[in-house]
């Protein structure tokens, strides 16, 4: 299988989440219940993100974790809020940050409501998942979303750094990825883990396939940033390089393209604006140097880290959609 050449339909998202769909449910009634308050901009943008149709698979993972320990108590779907609560508010901002103006097939929080309104619901929904998380009395959970968080703030500031510099390495837009999403879905899978008591082992275990399926996750995500259907994907194609980010495809096509690609990529970079012309120039170049498909095989290698680790567990039916994930992660269109 390879990025461009997809022959067989992706799995199902809502197959692999069947077991846990009536917990999914409860986290979509918290959410709503965790965003009153009196004033009343906060649930209208609250409601509006909710039923934006997001794919929740961080909330999930934290709940097949759990249930791979025997867990199906409160706390997961709490902390399944609690996470899906800090992936939203680091998309907020991030769209702000991003300048992107679409999320989720329909407008961004800070194209409708403004930029001073959308920082504060970042903030809002930042500080509500600790409060969320510290009812529970686990100051140890606490610590470990606080450092998620902050891994993610560093993923995002780090970013700002080498926005703009056709130059920057594989390893470190590894580090962004690791920074600003791997450790959230890592941490996601490593509660799961500790909410179901399973040994300190097993626990890390799960911790590791996270963060190398969060890897992953990024890496397609940045693949779909050139290859996806807007309509699909729910927001804006050819973002990445609109931006000045370079993503492991344009950082390959410089390797390998050399002369050809840099004019080409430092202009759209400088100018923030992808002509249609240039467009179509770089995907040809994209295709010509095979680097969506070595992009891919990276996507791939992180993918398959991730599953080794489920080689600990033993197979029973709650190890299943676990399994399963990392395949529809990398054949996701949207
Ligand atoms: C988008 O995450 C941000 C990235 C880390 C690429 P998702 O693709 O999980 O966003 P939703 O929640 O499904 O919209
Ligand atoms: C992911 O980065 C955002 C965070 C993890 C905070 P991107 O900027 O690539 O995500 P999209 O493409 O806007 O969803
Ligand atoms: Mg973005
Ligand atoms: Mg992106």
């Amino acid at each position: 299988m390879t990025a461009l050449s997809r022959t067989s339909a992706p799995p199902d998202l809502a197959e692999i989440f069947e077991s846990i769909r009536e917990d999914l449910d409860t986290v979509e009634q918290q959410f709503v219940r965790h965003i009153e308050s009196r004033v009343e901009l906060i649930p209208e943008i609250g409601r509006y993100i909710q039923t934006g149709g997001g794919k929740r698979i961080r909330p999930a993972l934290l709940l097949m974790c759990a249930r791979l320990g025997g867990y199906r108590g409160e706390r997961a779907t709490l902390y399944a809020s609690v996470v899906e609560f800090i992936h939203t508010a680091t998309l907020v901002h991030d769209d702000m940050i991003d300048d992107s103006v679409v999320r989720r097939g329909r407008q961004a929080v800070h194209s409708r409501w403004g930029n001073d309104i959308t920082v504060l619901l970042g903030d809002y929904l930042y500080i509500k998942s600790m409060g969320m998380a510290l009812t529970v009395d686990s100051l140890e959970l606490v610590r470990l979303l606080c450092d998620v968080t902050l891994r993610m703030i560093e993923g995002e500031l780090y970013q700002l750094t080498k926005t703009g510099d056709v130059d920057i390495t594989e390893e470190e837009h590894l580090e962004i990825i690791r920074r600003k999403t791997a450790y959230l879905f890592g941490g996601s899978a490593q509660i799961g883990g500790v909410l179901g008591d399973l040994p300190k082992e097993q626990q890390l275990a799960l911790r590791e396939y996270g963060f190398n399926l969060g890897i992953a996750f990024q890496l397609v995500d940045d693949l779909l940033d050139y290859t996806a259907d807007e309509e699909v994907l729910g927001k804006p194609v050819g973002g990445d390089v609109r931006e000045g980010k370079m993503t492991l495809p344009a950082i390959y096509l410089l390797q390998q393209a050399g002369g050809r690609a840099r004019g080409l990529l430092e202009g759209i970079i400088r100018d923030r604006t992808v002509s249609p012309e240039s467009w179509h120039e770089l995907r040809g170049l994209l295709t010509e140097y095979r680097v969506l498909d070595r992009a891919f095989e990276k996507a791939v290698e992180f993918a398959t880290a991730a599953k080794r680790q489920l080689s600990r567990f033993p197979q029973t039916p709650e190890l299943e959609p676990l399994m399963a994930l990392p395949d529809y992660l990398l054949a996701r269109d949207r």
